[in-house]
């Protein structure tokens, strides 16, 4: 974009936690900064700005942050020109409480107000005060913002900001806001432009992807969406997160079906396999539903992976409703599960119901249901020794400098040994060799 910046040779960190939106999101902060003539820093210590965009969707993540938080002091009484802001999902939610409890923090930067970082900026050197930017819902969706990608060839496409469905354990509602969908136009437009960058791969991002354009009367559904991405020139494949189950439809299944470059991959979060427990949770659908769900994706796409989240010690769940989930485990046969301890989230329903589960037992629930899943993993991975599959090249494996890494379409990283014919960005075709739980090995073809 602005090439042209002039530099002032200072520079800045950011650090992200949490999910894919997020990291979207510190791109965009990137990209501000390089347009104000910042330089990514080396070291935190030589940073004039240190970013901290931030995650609250459990405990886990905003205790991670505090103590990142509280490591920063030191570089700000080293250095009391130093600018540090806290963005993202925490500062919406706690805003001015962070200032109080951590008086060094110069800037709270709520998830609507993530173009306004250079004002901001500016706004502190002028004042030499502190700035607290958070609305409280976005006045207009996100103007088209600058943005630095990682360099790689797969780039994070949002299209669409916010969630509507007060799932009753989760804060993203209150900190992202009511959905708002991008136009199809500009959505089509950031896809040719990262093809034009060189990237190969787009993931569309949004809390609940199916629900695209339900926000404006007469828009395009996420299935029209899809149709008109797989048109892009140079895209090879598109991804998608997250579906949500009661969204998900007939219509979506043949889109991806019929899509060229879609990939075969359906992230599924069910949460739990009992229905009382789903019923809690305000998911909208029942286990019959899901079961229904996975049958059609099934039988349009019969090579296609299917990956799922789940949520363990839900407020009131059994020991027999937990066996239901285990056992539901066992019987759709996830290729991946990202499983997590339920956190209580202060100001959701759930936090304030009865029969809150003790950390021991939810952690004791973890552990057999990743154990379930593990050998359900390593089975599934072991049906595919001896296929060959088409990944497409990311770069060298991160433990070992001889091997390349990729992914399949159906999103299993791939892992072999150098040849030196293939490049980055590449379409090759391996052979399985061997497999485990999260990965497989294989030879280049
Ligand atoms: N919008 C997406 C992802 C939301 S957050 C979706 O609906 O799938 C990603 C995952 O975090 C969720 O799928 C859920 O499994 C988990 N999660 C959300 N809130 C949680 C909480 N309070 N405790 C534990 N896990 C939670
Ligand atoms: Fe949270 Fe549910 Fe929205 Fe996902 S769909 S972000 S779990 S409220
Ligand atoms: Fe976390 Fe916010 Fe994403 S709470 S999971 S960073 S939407």
């Amino acid at each position: 974009m602005a090439l042209t910046e002039e530099r002032t040779g200072k520079t800045y960190l950011i650090l992200t936690y949490g999910c894919q939106m997020n990291e979207n999101d510190s791109e965009r902060l990137a990209g501000q900064l390089r347009d104000l003539g910042y330089a990514a820093a080396a070291r935190p210590e030589d940073a004039d700005v240190i970013l901290l965009n931030t995650c609250c969707v459990r405990e886990s993540a905003e205790k991670k942050v505090h103590g990142k938080i509280g490591e920063l002091k030191r570089l700000k009484a080293a250095n009391p020109n130093l600018i540090i802001g806290v963005a993202g999902c925490m500062a919406q939610k706690d805003k001015d409480k962070l200032f109080k409890r951590a008086p060094h923090i110069d800037l709270v930067l709520g998830t609507h107000n993530i173009h306004q970082l250079g004002e901001s900026i500016a706004e502190i050197g002028r004042a030499r005060g502190r700035v607290l930017a958070v609305w409280e819902q976005a006045e207009r969706l996100a103007p088209g913002v600058p943005t630095v990608r990682k360099a790689g060839i797969a780039a994070w496409l949002p299209i669409m900001y916010g969630c509507n469905n007060f799932c009753t354990y989760c804060i993203v509602p209150y900190v992202r806001g009511r959905e708002r969908s991008r136009p199809v136009d500009e959505v089509v437009a950031e896809a040719a432009e990262l093809a034009a960058q060189g990237f190969r791969e787009v993931t569309l991002l949004g809390q609940n992807v199916n629900s695209y354009g339900k926000d404006v009367p007469g828009h395009a559904d996420f299935a029209d969406l899809l149709a008109a991405v797989d048109k892009v020139a140079g895209i090879a494949r598109i991804r998608y997160m997250t579906s949500h189950p009661r969204d998900m439809n007939d219509k979506v299944i043949a889109a991806v079906k019929a899509g060229r470059h879609v990939c075969e991959h359906f992230h599924l979060p069910i949460q739990a396999g009992n229905d009382a427990v789903l019923a809690a949770m305000n998911r909208g659908y029942t286990t019959a539903d899901y079961r229904r769900l996975v049958a059609a994706i099934r039988a349009a796409v019969p090579a296609c992976s299917l990956t799922t989240d789940i949520i363990v010690g839900f407020p009131g769940e059994t020991e027999a409703m937990f066996a239901d989930t285990l056992a539901l485990m066992a019987e759709v046969r996830f290729d991946a599960a990202y499983t997590f301890l339920y956190s209580q989230r202060s100001g959701t329903p759930a936090a304030v119901m009865a029969d809150q589960i003790p950390p021991a037992v939810k952690k004791e629930r973890l552990k057999r249901l990743m154990d379930v899943q593990n050998d359900v993993s390593l089975a599934l991975n072991r049906e595919l020794v001896g296929a060959e599959v088409e990944v497409l090249v990311e770069g060298e494996s991160k433990n070992d400098a001889n091997k390349m890494m990729g992914r399949t379409r159906t999103n299993k990283i791939v892992i072999w040994d150098k040849t030196g014919r293939e490049a980055p960005g590449d379409l090759a075709t391996v052979a399985v060799t061997a497999a485990q739980t999260w990965v497989l090995k294989g030879r280049l073809i």
